[in-house]
């Protein structure tokens, strides 16, 4: 149970100006219940008043439940994105949809990102630097060299974002969630 419990408090992923926080099934679980206080011991960050809004809500009780079927993928869901300064903020949350396979064009071999900043932080390239440091961890601790991301076409910030990053666009599909959803791929080499 402690190599379990020790194995699930991944280290975070850290960037030039931020450090992605997996956030842990208790974590979680304290956040919906209410229980604030002990939410920020358990993730060691703070978070805005009006977080999480219903809709994070529901996406963090789904990611709840697939943690507590499969423990041993935690490390491929939700991260807190966090300035390391001050109170720690959580600026916003990233992370993938699951381990390998787990994307939107069923690919064994890809994982897919997402990813969403607080408004008030927005535009000022951060999104841009959790995600090339999700896809820098993917690589160099899992040997991952490809890469999904799903976008409304009417995304304009989301679309640059992976287009700044050289993902293709290779496709597109039907999310009862989200409506039309374009299909982007990253492809990288060995070496990158
Ligand atoms: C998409 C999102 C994560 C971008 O976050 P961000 O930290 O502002 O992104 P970056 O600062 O790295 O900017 C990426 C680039 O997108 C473009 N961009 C950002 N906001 C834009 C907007 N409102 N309109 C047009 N282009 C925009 C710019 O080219 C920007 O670079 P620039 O500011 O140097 O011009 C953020 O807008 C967000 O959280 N949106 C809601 C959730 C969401 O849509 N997530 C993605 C789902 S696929």
């Amino acid at each position: 149970m402690a190599s379990l419990r020790s194995r699930l408090n991944t280290a975070p992923v850290t960037s030039e100006r931020l450090e992605l926080v997996s956030m842990s099934p208790q974590f979680i679980e304290a956040l919906l219940a209410g229980r604030r206080d002990e939410a920020v011991a358990e993730g060691g960050f703070t978070f805005p008043e009006s977080w999480p809004d219903a809709h994070d809500r529901g996406f963090l009780n789904f990611r709840l439940r697939q943690m507590r079927e499969r423990p041993e993928n935690q490390e491929w869901y939700v991260y807190a994105v966090v300035l390391p300064e001050g109170e720690r903020p959580m600026i916003g949350h990233a992370g993938f949809h699951g381990p390998p396979g787990a994307n939107a064009v069923k690919a064994a071999d890809a994982v897919e990102v997402g990813y969403s900043v607080f408004v008030p932080y927005r535009r000022r390239g951060y999104a841009t630097e959790v995600v090339r440091a999700l896809i820098g961890w993917a690589s160099r601790e899992h040997g991952i060299r490809r890469f999904i991301a799903s976008i409304s076409p009417d995304n304009e910030a989301s679309l640059a974002l992976v287009r700044r990053l050289e993902f293709q666009e290779i496709g597109r599909h039907w999310d009862e969630e989200d409506g039309e959803e374009l299909e982007f791929e990253l492809l990288i080499s060995d070496g990158a």
